[in-house]
């Protein structure tokens, strides 16, 4: 049977790929983040990286048309096999494309998940972030031993995202509310369920499988 389609919303830094990464284990669904595709890009240099690393670098959306492009890309290669889509849709036209992409094969989004933490949480988690530059798995400095730890999963690098330094959070914030928050009106209607995104990890996970259910 196919798996479920679940959308993962919610501010920069507020644990969209922290939870998409255990939900997606959980629930054997493909984790597609559009910020991990987008950087893989950009390090290889590919023409979709070179069109989007200024746009990102500066804290501002990528074109519409380059991520509905990535997009139904992404969906084809996936096939049948469930989701969970972490950082699409960011805009009102992403929305809608996504819902016409998916009434033409006879599917639907079945949770929307929106992850609500305040901004000064925020700035101050994405300050401490750290993302190891091999197999992208997420850490903060809060937890990790010392700030020169390597990957606990692969022995890569632990490296700042150019994008977390404390002037692009903030604009990344302003972004999230003028371009994103509509894309979370939208989906008010249609099953939206809010999860409080601050405590602990393993506590929030556990309330997302919860309301899952
Ligand atoms: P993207 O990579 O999607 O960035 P984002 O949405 O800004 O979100 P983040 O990845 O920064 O945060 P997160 O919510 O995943 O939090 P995380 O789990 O890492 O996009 C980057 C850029 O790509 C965009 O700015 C844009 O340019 C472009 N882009 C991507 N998609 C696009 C689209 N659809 N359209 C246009 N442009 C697009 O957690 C953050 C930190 O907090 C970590 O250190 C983590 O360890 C820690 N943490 C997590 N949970 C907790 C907790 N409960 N308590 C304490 N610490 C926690
Ligand atoms: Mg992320």
């Amino acid at each position: 049977m196919a798996g479920k389609h679940i959308v993962i919303l919610g501010p920069p830094g507020s644990g969209k790929g922290t939870q998409a990464v255990r939900i997606a284990e959980k629930l054997d669904l493909r984790h597609i983040s559009t910020g991990d595709v987008l950087r893989d890009a950009v390090n290889r240099e590919t023409k979709l990286g070179l069109e989007a690393s200024d746009y990102m670098n500066r804290g501002l959306l990528v074109p519409d048309e380059l991520m509905l492009g990535l997009i139904a890309e992404k969906l084809a290669e996936i096939g049948d096999s469930g989701w969970i889509l972490d950082g699409y849709p960011r805009t009102l036209p992403q929305a809608e494309a996504l819902g016409g992409m998916l009434a033409e094969q006879d599917m639907r989004i079945d949770h929307v998940l929106l992850i609500d933490v305040d901004s000064e949480v925020i700035v101050k988690r994405l300050s401490e972030r750290r993302v190891c530059s091999k197999c992208k798995a997420v850490y903060s400095l809060s937890t990790l031993e010392s700030p020169d730890e390597a990957c606990r999963k692969c022995g890569g690098e632990l490296v700042k995202r150019p994008d977390d330094e404390e002037d692009t959070v903030r604009r990344r914030l302003k972004v999230y509310e003028e371009q994103t928050a509509p894309v979370v009106d939208y989906y008010r209607n249609g099953g939206l369920v809010t999860v409080k995104g601050a405590g602990g990890i393993d506590k929030i996970t556990a309330e997302i499988l919860r309301v899952l259910q």
